[in-house]
C-alpha cells in the first residue's frame, strides 16, 4: 500500500533527523568532467535515453478535456498528444503520412487535424480520414496511412510516452512502482495554473541540482536557502529517486504563524499529506515535482527538462499546477507569486550557475568531477545514464523486468 511505504519513508526520515544524521553513499564518487561537455556523448544521450526512454511529457491536466492536444517536439521527434473521446490519451508522430509535414502545432482543441500542406485530414485518434482530391491522387488504402502511435501510460495524473513506437520496454515496468507512490500528490484532479518554458545549461548539469540538498543553503542564500538544511536522504525506485530531509520536525504554516511539530509525537494516521511527500521526486531521466503552498493553496512545481540542440543546452518546462484553482484575485496573486519565485531561483541562481560550470568545464583542464557520499541522488542519476546509455534494446528490457519485481513481503 502506497500510504505505509510513504509512512515507512517518513519514519527513517525521523529516525536519521532525531539522530542528527543521513544516510551516506558507501564513497566519493568520480565523473569524467567530459560526461558534460563531449557532443558525441551527448547525441548518445539523446538517442539512447531520451528517444527510447518513456518519459513524461505533461500532467494529465495540462490536457483535461477530449479533444484537447498539445504538439511537442523532442530530441527531433515531432510528438502530438490527444486527448480522446473516451478520455484515454493518444501519443503520435506529428507527421502527415502524405510527405511528413507536422499536422498540429502549439496546443488546442480538436476533433480533426487537417494538414497544410496539401490539405490531408486526420482523427485525433490518428485515423487518415481524408486524402484532398483524392480521384486525382490515385488508390491508396486509408486504413495503412494512420498517424504512427507510440506507446503511452497515464497514472498518477501524469503522461508518459516512450519516442520509439517499436519500443518493447513496457512503461509501468519502467516505473518500478514509483508510480503508485506519486499518486499520492493526487494529480489527477489538479489543474494546471501556469507554465513556462526557461533555457538551462547541458542537461545532465541542470538535472543535477534538482538531485542535492548540499547546494540549498550556499547557492539559495539569499532567496530560501538560508535556514535550509543541506541533507537529504535518498529513496530509490530503479532509476527514479526521491529526496527528503531527514527530520524530526515539520514546519506547518497556520495563519501568521509557522508551528514546529515533533513527528516523533505523531500518530501514523495523523500524519498529514504534506509530511509524506516532502521533498523532491525526480522522475529519470528529466522530471522533478516539489510542493509548494503559494497563498495557502496546495501546488507543486513540475520541472521536465529535454536536451538542447548542442552540449551546452537544455530547457525546462515548469509546469505549476495546484489542487484547486484560486478563485479570489488574492490568491491569483499569491499564486503567481509563488511561480515567479521560483523561476527566479532556476533562472538566476541555479541555471545561471550551471551555464558558467558548463562553459568552465568546456576549458577541458579539470578531468573529473565529484558526487561526496552526502549525493547519492547525483551518484545514482549518473550511474544510471551511463548503464542504460550503453544498453541494448534486448537489455533494456531486461534490466527494467529485474526492477519492478516486487519485494518479497515481510
Ligand atoms: S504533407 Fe500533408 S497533405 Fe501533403
Ligand atoms: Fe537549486
Amino acid at each position: 500500500m502506497p500510504r505505509s511505504q510513504l509512512i515507512e519513508m517518513t519514519r527513517s526520515l525521523i529516525e536519521y533527523g532525531r539522530k542528527d544524521s543521513m544516510e551516506l553513499a558507501d564513497e566519493v564518487v568520480r565523473i569524467p568532467a567530459s560526461s558534460y561537455t563531449d557532443p558525441e556523448i551527448f547525441e548518445r544521450e539523446k538517442k539512447q535515453i531520451f528517444r527510447r526512454l518513456p518519459l513524461m511529457v505533461a500532467p494529465s491536466c495540462e490536457l483535461p478535456n477530449p479533444g484537447d492536444y498539445k504538439a511537442m517536439d523532442i530530441c527531433g521527434v515531432p510528438l502530438l498528444l490527444t486527448r480522446q473521446k473516451d478520455g484515454t490519451v493518444a501519443a503520435m508522430l506529428n507527421m502527415c503520412s502524405h510527405r511528413g509535414n507536422p499536422i498540429a502545432s502549439g496546443t488546442g482543441n480538436a476533433s480533426r487535424f487537417t494538414c497544410g500542406y496539401h490539405g490531408w485530414t486526420f482523427k485525433n485518434d490518428g485515423a487518415l480520414i481524408g486524402v484532398a482530391s483524392p480521384q486525382d491522387f490515385g488508390a491508396i488504402d486509408k486504413a495503412a496511412h494512420c498517424l504512427t502511435h507510440f506507446p503511452v501510460y497515464e497514472k498518477a495524473g501524469l503522461i508518459w510516452v516512450t519516442l520509439d513506437p517499436n519500443s518493447k520496454l513496457d512503461i509501468a515496468d519502467y516505473l518500478c512502482g514509483y508510480d503508485d507512490l506519486l499518486e499520492a500528490f493526487g494529480f489527477e484532479s489538479w489543474h494546471l495554473f501556469s507554465q513556462r518554458t526557461l533555457s538551462g545549461p547541458n542537461w545532465k548539469t541542470a538535472y543535477d541540482g534538482y538531485l542535492d540538498f548540499y547546494h540549498l543553503p550556499v547557492l539559495h542564500a539569499n532567496t530560501f536557502g538560508a535556514d535550509f538544511y543541506n541533507r537529504a536522504n535518498y529513496f530509490a525506485f530503479g532509476p527514479h529517486q526521491r529526496l527528503s530531509t531527514p527530520s524530526q520536525f515539520a514546519i506547518k504554516v497556520s495563519g501568521e504563524d509557522d508551528m514546529k511539530i515533533d513527528l516523533t509525537e505523531v500518530a501514523d494516521e495523523d500524519l498529514s499529506y504534506e509530511v509524506l511527500v516532502q521533498g523532491v521526486w525526480t522522475i529519470f531521466p528529466h522530471i522533478s515535482i516539489a510542493s509548494f503552498y503559494g497563498g495557502g493553496l496546495r501546488g507543486a512545481m513540475i520541472s521536465q527538462l529535454f536536451p538542447g540542440d548542442t552540449v551546452g543546452e537544455s530547457y525546462t518546462t515548469q509546469f505549476y499546477v495546484m489542487e484547486h484553482e484560486p478563485d479570489d484575485e488574492e490568491k491569483i496573486k499569491a499564486a503567481h507569486e509563488q511561480f515567479d519565485f521560483l523561476e527566479i531561483v532556476v533562472r538566476d541562481e541555479d541555471y545561471k550557475t550551471g551555464k558558467r560550470q558548463h562553459e568552465a568545464l568546456q576549458s577541458g583542464l579539470l578531468k573529473e568531477v565529484l558526487f561526496g557520499r552526502n549525493e547519492r541522488g547525483g551518484q545514482v542519476f549518473h550511474q544510471w545514464v551511463e548503464k542504460l546509455a550503453n544498453a541494448s534494446d534486448a537489455e533494456l528490457v531486461d534490466i527494467f523486468a529485474q526492477e519492478s519485481i516486487p519485494e518479497a513481503a515481510e
